[in-house]
């Protein structure tokens, strides 16, 4: 109900509200293997032949980025096809990488470097609801853990429950919500406040918008 409505008002208000969800890393074996699916890091060669598979939603510039090493996709394998992936970057994003889309401006996230940023998701439809997302999930758990990364994060619009649900069955919590508006050429946005991961000024998340209104 809330979510129609939402939806209807946004085709007169434009509106993209996103959760901002955490994950605190721990030591406990999380038991991604022995399923019927294996896993591993991707690297652009892995991605370039499914560009053109539309099932795939992957563009060039987005395998292209995986030459970089602020990015990693981890896959899922079945048989093997590739099923589903994960993209995992580093700090900054910008907020023009993380929008909703046209018409927005997007909302970026700046944080310190034991954290990494889930924003690229997809588990092909006949393979949904199998638990492919969530053991993605653990093996990049294990992955960026020995890898002296303590946190992941997310943020995906408040109405995807599939996500969202997905997030919270691994552990994820959210932190808080972030909203930006169009009302004609202004943008107007609503940042949660920065969330701390330690002591120092510098161990903190926050959500950031663009330097200016377009
Ligand atoms: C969201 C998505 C990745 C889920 O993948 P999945 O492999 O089907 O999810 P899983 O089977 O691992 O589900 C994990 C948990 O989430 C829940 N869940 C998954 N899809 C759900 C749905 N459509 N509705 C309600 N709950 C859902 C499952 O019940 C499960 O909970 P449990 O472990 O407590 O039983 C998949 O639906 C997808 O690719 N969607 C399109 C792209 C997208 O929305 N990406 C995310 C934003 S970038």
């Amino acid at each position: 109900m809330l979510k129609t409505l939402y939806r209807k008002l946004s085709k007169i208000v434009p509106m993209d509200i996103t959760r901002l969800l955490m994950w605190q890393l721990n030591k406990d074996s999380l038991g991604y293997a022995h399923t019927d699916f294996n896993f591993s890091r991707l690297n652009s060669n892995d991605l370039v032949p499914l560009i053109n598979k539309p099932e795939y939603e992957l563009s060039e510039s987005v395998v292209a980025s995986l030459e970089s090493n602020s990015v990693v996709c981890i896959g899922a394998l079945h048989k093997q096809q590739l099923i589903g992936y994960m993209f995992f970057c580093t700090s900054p994003v910008e907020p023009h990488r993380n929008s909703g889309g046209k018409p927005f401006s997007g909302i970026g996230l700046v944080f310190p470097e034991n954290v990494r940023y889930v924003y690229k998701v997809l588990v092909l439809p006949e393979h949904r609801g199998k638990k492919v997302a969530k053991l993605i999930l653990y093996y990049a758990a294990e992955y960026f853990q020995s890898r002296g990364i303590d946190w992941i994060v997310t943020t995906t619009d408040w109405t995807n429950s599939a996500f969202l649900n997905v997030t919270q069955s691994v552990g994820f919590k959210t932190v808080g919500t972030a909203a930006e508006i169009v009302l004609g050429s202004k943008h107007l946005y609503r940042l949660p406040r920065r969330f701390s991961l330690g002591k120092s000024a510098e161990s903190a998340l926050n959500m950031i918008k663009p330097d200016v209104n377009r």
